[in-house]
């Protein structure tokens, strides 16, 4: 069966990356990184996707006077690769209403947090300073409100004693390794469908979309 042409967009050190680079070596896997965009020429990750010989393209989004420029060079570019889903993964650029609508239901994002608790940056830092017991990730389909669309899968990790931003966001790293290929594999599989604002997963027992405590 052929399997789902993936981009993903990277800003930075690309471990997401990784773990998709990982998932899709494996023959049954049903997607493929077709094409790896960074908007920053010195993203540690375009050196993931080298290594594993995907394609790599830089869109320096400062050579773009706007927004809606870049992202329509990102959009020429995921169209000329055939590209079936985009998986931004660290991917740390604001993108336009028009370009998120373009690709609805075909955009997906991992972010560190239990969304919709700690939308934005510094997720860790402010999970720590409000006290919460439980941190976590999500992958989500991306819409024009940041942080913002129907789950796909979420992960719970334990804020323990001691820790500070750090130790608390490799605990979730862990987490997101393991949440962003799984939830790309429904995707492909065909067995995802969106009701409003809620993404139902089919013949995947409902317990199956959360981790707790992923590695313990
Ligand atoms: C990950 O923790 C990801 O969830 C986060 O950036 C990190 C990228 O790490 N994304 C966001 O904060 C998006 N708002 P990586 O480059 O090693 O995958």
């Amino acid at each position: 069966m052929a399997r789902l042409k993936l981009a993903v967009l990277i800003s930075g050190r690309g471990s997401n990356l990784q773990a998709l680079i990982d998932a899709a070596a494996a023959p049954d896997y049903p997607a493929e990184i077709v094409l790896v965009l960074s908007n920053r020429p010195q993203a540690q990750g375009l050196a993931h996707a080298a290594a594993a010989g995907i394609p790599t393209t830089v869109v320096d989004h400062k050579r773009f006077a706007e927004r809606a420029l870049f992202d329509a060079e990102l959009d020429r570019l995921l169209r000329g690769h055939g590209i079936e889903l985009v998986c931004l993964a660290g991917f740390m650029r604001l993108l336009t209403d028009a370009f998120v609508e373009a690709w609805t239901d075909r955009m997906i994002n991992i972010h560190p947090s239990l969304l919709p608790a700690f939308k934005g940056l510094d997720t860790h830092a402010r999970a720590l300073a409000a006290g919460v017991r439980v941190a976590g990730c999500t992958v989500h389909f991306v819409r024009p409100e940041m942080d913002e669309g129907p789950i796909l899968i979420q992960a719970a990790v334990p804020v323990l004693p001691g820790d500070d931003a750090a130790a608390l966001a490799a605990r979730v790293l862990a987490a997101e390794h393991r949440c962003y290929p799984q939830a790309v594999r429904w995707i492909a599989e065909g067995r995802v469908r969106i009701d409003g604002s809620r993404a139902l997963i089919d013949g995947v027992a409902p317990a199956h979309h959360i981790l707790i405590n992923p590695g313990a």
